[in-house]
């Protein structure tokens, strides 16, 4: 048995160690955002995180991630990386969509990494494909995603002192210590 911790809940899946993470996230978990594509780790349809890291689900062996944190595309929404799928939507980047979960994924590892990257950065850390060649739509997305996640942190730091004051107040009108 291994245990995954996929978008934050745990599961206990019972499979054979070499079952490929994306057959788990698929077909048991029924999270079918993250896509099949080549199954040779080539195209990064499967893209997803694994404690963080850009991880090709098709030939990850769930053995080999047992006990990990696991973030497919299902949970990017409800996230602090809303922003990028905003992104994807303001720069029209979706074609036919099949490669874009990958892409996000792999650019949410980006962005992880390196906040605000250049375009060269940016060429040279994704290499997902894509048949329908949105390539520059991709790129302009991220570069959208970084300027909007740098301005909301900037926000957060100025709204904490804010925030820390009306908390202070509601928990002194509640008689909390
Ligand atoms: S399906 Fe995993 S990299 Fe192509
Ligand atoms: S949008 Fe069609 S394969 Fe990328």
């Amino acid at each position: 048995m291994s245990i995954l911790i996929v978008n934050g809940a745990t599961h206990e899946i019972e499979a054979d160690p070499q079952m490929p993470l994306l057959w788990v996230l698929r077909d048991k978990l029924g999270l079918t955002g993250t896509k099949f594509g080549c199954g040779i780790a080539a195209c990064g349809a499967c893209t997803v995180l694994v404690d963080g890291v850009v991880t090709r689900a098709c030939t990850m062996p769930i053995g080999a991630v047992d006990g990990s944190q696991i973030t497919t595309i299902e949970s990017v929404a409800e996230s602090k990386w809303e922003p990028v799928q905003q992104a994807w939507v303001e720069k029209q980047v979706v074609q036919c969509g099949y490669c874009q979960s990958g892409m996000i994924m792999a650019s949410i590892g980006l962005l992880e990494r390196t906040p605000t990257p250049s375009r060269e950065q940016i060429r040279e850390s994704i290499d997902n494909l894509c048949r329908c060649g949105t390539y520059q739509r991709v790129e302009d997305a991220i570069l959208l995603a970084a300027e909007r996640l740098v301005e909301s942190r900037k926000q957060a730091v100025v709204d904490a002192p804010k925030r820390a004051a009306s908390r202070k107040k509601w928990r002194r009108k509640a008689g909390i210590r």
